[in-house]
């Protein structure tokens, strides 16, 4: 086991049990890491299964303008597809002799799949004040407006009138004259650092709703399966594949190539990058999310703690343990459907949760992490291997065009939601890069970065590739949760009411960053981050050498 697995395990031991009356002795070492500083980076990543999805899809389009992103009237998401090719195509997948079915370039089993350990299966009938709701069909789209003709009702569901054909929704409770609902009994144990049952629908959920948005591209492979890439580690691989299982329907096997990764130390991954970046392994010099993170909660937890602290003898509750409540409430909830933790905080301190966490322009190796995969992301924009490997890029993988196509239209890789940001951050995303440092005493009434809507499960970043008649050049666009990122930050890019930029304008200002991040010096080099404000980044990048 590894270093960093032991101390993920370390973090994830002991929860079970968590009766907020009598926190057991273990409950703290959930929360603190070995040096008793806070950890929640690895926190986060030793239980969240975060993927990314990158699409490299190039759209062509017929009509005369470009797809517009559509002023949103409501809350719905706005990201226009192609127009619909016709129902009376048909499609046989896979195609009958694909060049690039190796096997042997893409073995299933191989080895590192980290930390496996389960806990108790969940009983939310018995945990739980109430079953779930369960809503419907998060992937369909319903027309905006029903025909004009008759009366409209605001409670309208077209989705519940299809009568057998209506998507699986939750009765709403004594429908059928029965009004009885199960109380809470127990408290269990949760999973440890692997993908649960609701991280498997995430997943599966997103393989749905990204063949329903990208199907169409499976026509132009004609004699070649697309290389989707995921880690070894076990929530990774499970997520790849149940992303998978929803993509292509069961089974999936032969119907693309799967490339496992091998996250491990020494390993160069780009899906996993920290894995051969010394300084961002546990000793605290790449946690520059530590400090922001005790000031921050020291501030918005001080009267939950007091008011916590009144119900409970003979503990003195300290501010570390009232966030890991707030943790154990989101942990417990997906892991087994529900946490007695969750009523215990009010809409503030939630908001003040969701303020708490920074590793991505504020971290100093975010962007040497995030490297790695911008240099793949050019090579497949630009056709081109490549040229260096001097950062996490792994040769043996990157120079084979088996393993490594530089010609498909569509490509997908699933990462941690840490590797996420760190990408995000080295693109020079920074429209959602605060102006300065984030302050630690009040959540700014102005701010662009929200870790939920930037890194939740199943989190997804989809690169469009574009060309349209209206537009002289080839466009690149990048959707984040299905919202338009908008790319003025990197050089270049102009301001475009719909979110697109010059493929090789794009290119260009990703070369220059890549030429300007120094690896070596940030993942090996003795730099420091001094404490305080004597240092601030806000574009993820590490102090200069002297
Ligand atoms: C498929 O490939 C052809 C030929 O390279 C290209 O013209 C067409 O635009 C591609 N279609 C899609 C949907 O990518
Ligand atoms: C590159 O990846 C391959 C396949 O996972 C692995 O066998 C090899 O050891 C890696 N190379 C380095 C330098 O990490
Ligand atoms: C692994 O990464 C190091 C550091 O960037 C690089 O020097 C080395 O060539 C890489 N090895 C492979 C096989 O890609
Ligand atoms: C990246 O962003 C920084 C600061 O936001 C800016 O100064 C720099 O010019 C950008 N670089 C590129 C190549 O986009
Ligand atoms: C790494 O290689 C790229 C070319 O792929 C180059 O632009 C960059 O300057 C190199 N980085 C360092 C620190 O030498
Ligand atoms: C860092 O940010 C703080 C707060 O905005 C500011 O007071 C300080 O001067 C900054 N430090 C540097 C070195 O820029």
């Amino acid at each position: 086991m590894s270093e960093r697995e032991t101390e993920e395990q370390q973090h994830l031991l002991p929860s079970h049990a968590a009766d907020i009356s009598s926190p057991p002795p273990a409950f703290r070492t959930f929360w603190l890491s070995k040096g008793g500083t806070v950890s929640t980076p690895y926190l986060f990543l030793a239980f969240v299964s975060g993927i990314l999805v990158c699409l490299l899809p190039q759209y062509v389009f017929s009509g005369s303008s470009c797809p517009s992103s559509m002023s949103s009237a409501d809350d719905s998401a706005h990201v226009l597809a192609p127009p619909y090719v016709g129902s009376t195509e048909v499609h046989n997948w896979p195609p009958p002799s694909p060049t690039n079915d190796l096997p042997t370039l893409f073995p299933t089993n191989v080895g590192h799949a980290g930390v496996t350990p389960t806990g108790a299966e969940p009983a939310l009938v018995l945990t739980a004040p109430s079953y779930p709701i369960h809503t419907g069909a998060a992937q369909l789209v319903l027309p905006p407006a029903l025909h004009a003709g008759g009366k409209s009702n605001k409670g309208f569901d077209l989705f519940k009138k299809w009568g057998n054909l209506s998507p699986w929704y939750s009765v709403k409770r004594g429908t059928f004259g029965v009004n009885s609902d199960p109380g809470i009994r127990q408290t269990l144990g949760l999973p440890l650092a692997v993908l649960t049952p609701f991280g498997r629908q995430q997943l599966f959920d997103l393989g749905i709703s990204i063949r329903l948005k990208y199907g169409f591209l499976l026509q132009n492979f004609t004699d070649a399966l697309p290389v989707f890439r995921t880690e070894s580690q076990d929530r990774m691989l499970a997520s790849a594949l149940n992303f998978a299982a929803g993509f292509w329907g069961i089974p999936y096997e032969d119907k693309y190539l799967q490339s496992i990764t091998i996250e491990a130390g020494n390993f160069n991954n780009t899906l996993a990058p920290y894995m051969t970046c010394p300084n961002a392994g546990v000793s605290g010099k790449a946690d520059r999310g530590t400090p922001f993170l005790k000031e921050w909660t020291s501030v918005y937890l001080k009267e939950t703690r007091d008011r916590l602290q009144g119900h409970i003898d003979g503990y003195a509750l300290t501010i570390e343990d009232v966030y890991t409540m707030q943790q154990m409430c989101a942990y417990e909830t997906v892991a087994i459907g529900f946490s007695k933790f969750c009523g215990l905080f009010t809409e503030e301190e939630w908001e003040g949760f969701n303020y708490g966490y920074t590793s991505a322009f504020g971290a100093p190796l975010a962007r040497a992490q995030g490297i790695g995969y911008i240099q793949e992301l050019v090579a497949r924009l630009t056709h081109t291997p490549i040229q260096t490997h001097n950062s996490s890029t792994n040769s043996t993988l990157d120079d084979s065009h088996i393993t490594f196509p530089l010609d498909h239209n569509l490509y997908v890789d699933a990462t941690h939601e840490v590797v996420v940001l760190n990408i995000i951050t080295a693109l020079n995303l920074s429209s959602f890069a605060a102006n300065g440092p984030l302050p630690t005493d009040h959540i700014p009434k102005q701010r662009s970065f929200r870790v939920s809507e930037l890194a939740p499960f199943s989190t997804n970043v989809q690169f469009q590739l574009l060309s349209c008649p209206s537009r002289e050049s080839e466009q690149i666009r990048i959707i984040v949760n299905d919202a338009v990122a908008p790319l003025t930050g990197i050089e270049g890019c102009p301001e475009d009411a719909d979110g697109m930029c010059p493929v090789a304008t794009f290119v260009a200002a990703q070369k220059k960053i890549i030429a300007s991040t120094d690896w070596a010096w940030a993942c090996h080099g003795d730099w420091e981050v001094p404490a305080g404000h004597e240092w601030n980044t806000t574009t993820g990048d590490v102090p200069v050498s002297q």
